[in-house]
């Protein structure tokens, strides 16, 4: 499979199958993810694998913030879906800017970070996707750990600031393509 290939056949997996996923595999993914660009070379992506041991767990923080967010009153979004599709895959990787700290106590991701971390945390979770669509595997890049940005922070004794995870499995559906806007749309050509 080429880049390309793998770019046009890759789609969010929400649905995994039980085939626990071997650490090569997870070794060969971060390997890529660390080898994207990043601006300055700073690579400022921190990586915490959580595996099927420590899922439940995982699965009981992401719902307590989430409950809690919404003793806040405040809106859930999709992310009571989104713990259910992370208690199915047997890994979710967690992934931190290293160049921002954490302050304790905030409730929901609120701050970015310098855009240019960012923007190489991005590019490194992008590609943890293609390299997973490569090897047979299905990812799915969760933003919803933000409504229990502060306990999984707590949970996984991380200092820094947390930008998304990534759940990966063998996938147990193949969806079709989700739709995109019209190419038109997006790119402007300057004449
Ligand atoms: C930054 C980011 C955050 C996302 N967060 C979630 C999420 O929390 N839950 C979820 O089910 N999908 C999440 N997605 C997946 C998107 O819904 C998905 O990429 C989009 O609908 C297009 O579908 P496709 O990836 O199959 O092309 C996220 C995607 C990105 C890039």
């Amino acid at each position: 499979m080429n880049t390309l290939e793998a770019i046009a056949a890759r789609r969010s997996i929400r649905r995994f199958k039980d085939t626990p996923v071997p650490d090569e595999m997870i070794h060969t993914v971060l390997r890529a993810a660390i080898q994207a660009p990043s601006g300055k070379n700073r690579q400022p992506w921190r990586f915490v694998v959580v595996r099927e041991d420590k899922r439940d767990d995982m699965v009981r923080i992401m719902r307590e913030g989430i409950d809690r967010v919404e003793e806040l009153g405040h809106g859930l979004g999709s992310s009571r879906w989104t713990a259910k599709i992370m208690a199915h895959a047997p890994v979710t990787i967690f992934v931190f800017n290293d160049a921002q700290e954490h302050t304790p106590g905030n409730l929901m991701w609120d701050e970015p970070g310098d855009v240019v971390d960012v923007q190489s945390i991005g590019a490194a979770i992008q590609n943890i996707l293609l390299a997973a669509q490569e090897i047979g595997l299905g990812t799915l890049w969760i933003g919803d750990v933000f409504y229990a940005y502060d306990r999984i922070i707590e949970w996984l004794g991380e200092g820094h600031q947390m930008i998304a995870a990534v759940s990966i499995g063998y996938p147990d559906e193949q969806p079709g393509p989700r739709p995109r806007k019209a190419f038109d749309e997006v790119v402007r050509w300057l004449d």
